[in-house]
């Protein structure tokens, strides 16, 4: 090691942690700053909404945290309300802040979910993604979900009909998705 190693500043260390209720405010606003056409079928998140307020609970979302920002969320949630599916668990929200993209976040939290999905006794991990949503395509690809099913032109948007894909990951046979790097 030469002195200018020595000297480097360590990595930031970003954390994951639970969601708290007063998270709610910050949240919401990501998912303001994030939304777009190409990324979710949804009407845009309205001002002043509750992000706590319909079937998102704070124990089911995780929260990334860089230099003690919030820097973006995932939420995870039963696939189906079912006894007899209890084994899925689904990825119902990703999204990081602009400033925050590109940086290791999202394939952390992707990480992340998968730990909580195995801690939570399941066997697949399951997601709905947006065929126009070329990011975070690749970001599940090289997480190792496969796509199990498209559903074609199951919306419109933005003048044209997109295709919803159903992706999933075997949780029986995985190794947990490497985060690159620190946060
Ligand atoms: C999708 C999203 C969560 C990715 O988060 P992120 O923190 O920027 O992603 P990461 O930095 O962890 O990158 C992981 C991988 O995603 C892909 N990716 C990230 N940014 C990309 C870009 N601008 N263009 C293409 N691929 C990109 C790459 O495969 C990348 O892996 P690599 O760095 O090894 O090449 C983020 O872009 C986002 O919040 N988008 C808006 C909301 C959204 O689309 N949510 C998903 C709904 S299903």
């Amino acid at each position: 090691m030469d002195s200018s190693d020595a000297e480097a500043e360590p990595p930031s260390l970003g954390v994951v942690r639970s969601a708290r209720a007063d998270d709610g405010p910050t949240l919401h606003r990501i998912d303001v700053a994030t939304f777009a056409e190409d990324v979710s079928p949804a009407v845009p998140p309205q001002p002043g909404a509750d992000f706590f307020g319909g079937r998102v609970r704070p124990e089911d979302v995780l929260v990334a945290e860089v230099n003690g920002a919030v820097a973006g969320y995932l939420a995870v949630g039963p696939h189906y309300p079912l006894a007899s599916s209890a084994h899925v668990v689904q990825i119902r929200g990703l999204a990081v802040t602009p400033e925050h993209q590109g940086k290791g976040v999202g394939r952390r939290l992707v990480g992340e979910a998968v730990e909580v999905a195995r801690g939570r006794g399941a066997r697949r991990l399951t997601l709905h993604v947006l065929a126009s949503n070329e990011t975070a395509r690749r970001l599940y690809g090289s997480c190792g979900f496969v796509v199990e099913g498209v559903q074609r032109e199951q919306f419109h948007l933005g003048g044209r009909y997109v295709d919803d894909i159903l992706l999933a990951l075997d949780l029986t046979t995985l190794r947990t998705p490497q985060a690159r790097g620190d946060l």
